[in-house]
């Protein structure tokens, strides 16, 4: 491997999401010293097994579980202020430290009650009116108010950072402004305001002033400017891993719109999301599942509705970290990873349960998009509306039946699961370096490059 001109990394998910990046991290953590989120909100969730403990993480990064990190949450983060301190109450009651370890950024944008009343107003509506002419149904939220967090940070006048709740004055002016004119919004989507079963309770400046005035009080020892602190310590000689939240899939730009998340979640978003320029990392590693999955609507050329599609979701435990529901399931689609690959800058990848694809007789993988016409592409195509006329093109490959979840070397696998590998190593000229066959630190498999073929 050539030496990298810089030490920073990132770790992005390459499909939609749930890659198992939480482990990945884990794992490379101890080789960095600052751990940062860039993206996203309490709509990512990362299950980190250490030891016979199962960590559910929703805001803070996966480095607060390794002592003698600093952890980041940067300014492209929307955070839910009693969501971020009860996952800190949580961690410590379990003995976990989180003190000046944990640093959040005074310019990340704050989810408030409201947004989570306005996403699901809007999915309720978008659910109502699918079929109705161009609506395509909702999206499939995690109703979280990740979307109209985003769109207050757009829209500048009506938005909230973590650096206004330390100021109940400013919060409140602030919240003068917002409340009426959210409350039009919320009827306008079809919401009721009342304190009845089902309706939306009225919003009140002063009491929501008080309630995240006290939130930002407890966070005050947390908030800080981030950027001059990453800056500092990569100054400083310090180590910087960014943790992407969601998946490439997903980025609101390069993912199959609008059935994507509101942020930036490829690399690209590091340099606006934390204040890090892109040429400072030197390495990414995209992390992808051993098949697809994605939850919520939107285009999905390789699902698989059937008797298959079920039994992958039952070995792959495929059930949503943050809302419990069942994950869609399909085969491995590598016009979607490649292209993620590409987007990302991905130098390497992390192949996540494989184990999970043990006892099929043979694994399709996709390797083109057919269209309507019958002509095929290789190429992927960010768009929900132009993916709805593709179906997959598959190759064929060999299937295994040994469970690998005591595997150590990517040479004590099954021949059929290392040609499965290569096959994906050579599709995507990319190299894998990491492949997790259990959900224990040490089912991970680590292998020096290996010669890649083809191009991107
Ligand atoms: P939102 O991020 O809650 O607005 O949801 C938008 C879409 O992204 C929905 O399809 C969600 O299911 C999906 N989504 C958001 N975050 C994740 C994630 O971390 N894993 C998988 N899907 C996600």
């Amino acid at each position: 491997m050539p030496q990298l001109s810089t030490p920073h990394a990132a770790v992005v998910g390459l499909q939609w999401g749930d890659e198992g990046k939480g482990k990945i991290v884990d794992l490379l953590t101890a080789r960095y010293d600052c751990i940062v989120r860039y993206n996203g909100g309490a709509n990512a969730g990362h299950t980190v097994q250490v030891g016979t403990e199962r960590y559910a993480l929703h805001l803070i990064p996966s480095g607060i579980l390794s002592k003698g990190k600093i952890n980041v949450v940067g300014n492209g983060v929307v955070v839910d202020p009693e969501k971020i301190l009860e996952e800190i109450d949580g961690l410590r009651k379990r003995g976990v430290e989180v003190g000046s370890n944990l640093r959040i950024s005074d310019r990340a944008h704050v989810v408030m009650p409201y947004h989570k009343d306005q996403d699901a107003a809007l999915e309720d509506l978008l659910a109502k009116r699918a079929g109705t002419a161009g609506n395509g149904g909702s999206i499939g939220t995690t109703r979280r108010g990740i979307g109209p967090a985003y769109a207050d940070k757009i829209r500048r006048s009506t938005a909230i950072r973590m650096g206004d709740l330390l100021n109940r004055e400013v919060l409140e002016r602030k919240l003068d402004t917002i409340c009426s004119m959210r409350m039009a919004e919320l009827e306008a989507l079809g919401a009721t305001i009342g304190t009845g079963a089902n309706e939306v309770r009225p919003l009140v400046p002063s009491e929501l002033a008080t309630r995240f005035a006290a939130a930002g009080e407890k966070l005050r020892p947390h908030i800080t400017d981030t950027v001059y602190l990453l800056h500092d310590e990569m100054r400083a000689g310090r180590s910087v891993l960014f943790e992407g939240a969601n998946a490439c899939l997903l980025d609101i730009d390069h993912g199959t719109f609008p059935f994507v998340t509101s942020s930036n979640c490829s690399t690209l978003g590091i340099p606006s999301g934390s204040g890090v320029p892109g040429r400072q990392i030197g390495k990414v590693y995209g992390i992808m599942k051993a098949y697809s999955t994605r939850v919520g609507g939107g285009p999905f050329v390789t699902e698989l509705l059937d008797a298959t599609g079920d039994r992958i979701r039952k070995r792959g435990r495929e059930y949503g970290t943050t809302t419990g529901r069942a994950r869609r399931c399909g085969w491995l689609d590598l016009v979607a990873v490649r292209y993620s690959t590409m987007v990302c800058g991905a130098d390497a990848i992390a192949c996540t349960l494989l184990d999970v694809l043990s006892g099929f007789d043979e694994l399709n993988v996709c390797v083109g998009y057919r269209r309507a016409d019958g002509t095929i592409t290789d190429r992927f195509v960010p768009d929900a509306e132009r993916m709805t006329e593709f179906t997959p093109v598959y190759e064929t490959l060999p299937g295994w039946s040994r469970e690998l979840t005591d595997c150590h070397e990517r040479s004590d696998l099954p021949i059929e699961a290392q040609q499965y590998l290569t096959f994906i190593e050579q599709y995507t000229a990319t190299p894998i370096e990491l492949v997790s066959v259990g959900p224990e630190r040490n089912q991970t498999l680590e292998s020096a490059c290996r010669a890649t073929a083809g191009a991107r």
